[in-house]
Parts: C-alpha cells; structure tokens; sequence
C-alpha cells in the first residue's frame, strides 16, 4: 500500500510537541533519575513517560506500524525489520536534560525498508523543530509553539546557507563528537585517539580542525550537520533511535551519510558507527576519506 508520509510527518510534528509540553514540565533536579549501563548512561522517568505516550499516540494512529523505542528495546530481540517502522528516541540528550542544558530532542524517525523515510526532531527549550520527508527537502522551522509569524514559525530550508561552498579539508572544519556513555578498553583507546588527531597541530601529529563540538543529543548533531552549523559529526556507538530521524533530515538537506570506519559508504540503521558530512555541490566525499584516514584501520 501507498504511505501517505505527509500525514505521517504531520501526525509526528504533533506528537513532538505533546512530548515537547511534558519535558518542559518535567524538573529534572527532582525528577527520579536512574542509571542504564553504567554512571553515565542516564535514564529518567521523564524519557519513559514520553516513550509510553508517544508510542500510545502512534499505535492508535498507525496500528499496523512497527515500534522501536530506546526505553523498550530489548537486547536481542528487539530488531528493525523492512517493514514500515517507528523509531524514537523520547529523550536525546539525557545528560543534558538532567542537567538543565537546553540540548536536548525528541528524536521521531519513519523508516520503511530499513531506511529513513521521515524525520522530526524538536528541541522544546528552543522551539526548534528539524524535519524532512523523503525527497520534498529538509526544514527548520522556529517559534511556531512560541508563537512567532502568526504562529507558523520562522521556516528555513536545509542547509541554511543558498550554495554552502565545498570544504577545502579538515583544518576548517568544525566537528561534532560525542564522548558517549562507553568509556573503557577499545572505545576509549579510538576515541581519544581520534579526537587528539582532530585537534593537535600539524607539526604535533594533527590536522588540526577549526575546533570540536558535542551537542550532547546525535540527532542534535546530525541536524547541525544538516543546517551546515557543523561540518561533520563522528560517533560510534550510536543506536537506530538516536540516528534514523537525523539522518532523513541531513541527506535530505544534500548531506551525506557514511560509516564511522574506513571504506563503510553504506552504514546501516543499526550499524552504530557513523560520520556524517554536510552537503556541498562537490559531495565531499574527498572529506569523508580524510576523515577516515584521520580514524585509521586495523579494529
Ligand atoms: C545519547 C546521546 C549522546 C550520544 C549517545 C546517545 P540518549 O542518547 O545522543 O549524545 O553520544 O551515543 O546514546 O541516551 O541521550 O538518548
């Protein structure tokens, strides 16, 4: 059957800005906070509240759909099969959640065939609201709960600059990274490495970029990608919730889309390592092989 993704976006913007009201009530100080797999993988009842909404929201509007969502996945079982499937990550950006930093979403991805089809991301500290459809472009669009132009918001196609202009190699770039919650062994080892790789000057060993930047949230840093705020953002260890709604909206903004490791052109849903590269006539696919020369192989 033909899927309307038109409805389907317009049904995830509204949900986004229920979910949006219940994390702006929420005071995380003294909200009940617990841990997952370790300190610093943080969970609170807030992201479990909106999940069980959202999910009540979308099973009634879509009965047929699947869900995946990061407070019910099951290690194992749960999977993101070809199907036409929901995945939501209610809060992206819990750290900063708690800890009162307006860097934080509600990460609600489509996806059909394992890819990406819709996406709407919302910061509501920020009325921010991120989203694309497959092939109609991506959008920003500010203000419109705040009630800004008549309540419709300020709306501004992706990328925000007309015709970003190629870039000419890492040591302008202004990356995103995230330390993630995996801090011991091989993780630590190639994070640390990479992220002293980016930073070091050429005569230390470097490339020197412009600088680093976390926005604490990867569809945050995907969508900064996509508006062309960043120029690229490396992670591994992301999961399908955290990236399947960012990812509509950078490739439908021109960006692309790659995997963490060297030689990975076609990441997966589920892959958890990814780069993402903003959007330029060129492709920039010359970027992403610096990158990964930066990233190096042998794990
Ligand atoms: C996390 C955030 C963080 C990223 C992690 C994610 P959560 O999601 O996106 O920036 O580094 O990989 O798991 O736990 O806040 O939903």
């Amino acid at each position: 059957a033909d899927l309307n993704l038109q409805e389907i976006h317009d049904t995830l913007i509204s949900v986004a800005h229920e979910a949006g009201r219940m994390m702006l009530a929420a005071n995380p100080t003294d909200i009940d906070t617990g841990t997952k797999l370790n300190s610093a993988d943080i969970v609170t009842e807030t992201d479990k509240a909106v999940e069980t909404l959202v999910s009540k929201r979308l099973s009634a509007a879509y009965p047929s759909f699947e869900f995946v969502g990061e407070e019910t996945y099951k290690p194992g079982v749960t999977k993101v099969t070809s199907a036409p499937t929901f995945i939501v990550d209610p809060i992206d950006g819990t750290t900063n959640f708690v800890h009162g930093f307006p860097s934080a979403c509600i990460s609600l991805g489509f996806a059909v065939d394992r890819a990406p089809a819709v996406g709407v991301v919302y910061n509501p500290w920020l009325d921010q609201l991120w989203t694309a459809i497959h092939g109609q472009g991506a959008f920003l669009t500010v203000g419109a709960v705040w009630g800004l132009e008549g309540g419709k918001g300020r709306r501004q196609k992706l990328p925000l600059a007309k015709n970003p202009a190629p870039l000419a190699g890492l040591d302008t770039a202004l990356v995103g990274i995230e330390w993630g919650s995996s801090r011991d062994g091989v993780n630590y080892e190639v994070k640390t490495e990479v992220f002293k790789k980016l930073c070091a000057s050429k005569e230390t060993g470097g490339v020197m970029v412009h600088s680093l930047r976390s926005m604490g949230s990867a569809a945050l840093n995907l969508c900064a990608v996509a508006a062309g705020s960043l120029d690229l953002y490396w992670e591994g260890g992301c999961w399908a919730w955290d990236v399947c709604a960012g990812w509509a909206i950078l490739t439908e903004a021109g960006g692309i889309m790659a995997g963490g490791n060297p030689g990975d052109w076609e990441p997966t849903i589920d892959g958890r390592k990814y780069l993402a590269v903003r959007g330029a006539a060129s492709g920039q696919k010359d970027i992403v092989e610096a990158f990964w020369k930066v990233v190096g192989t042998g794990r």
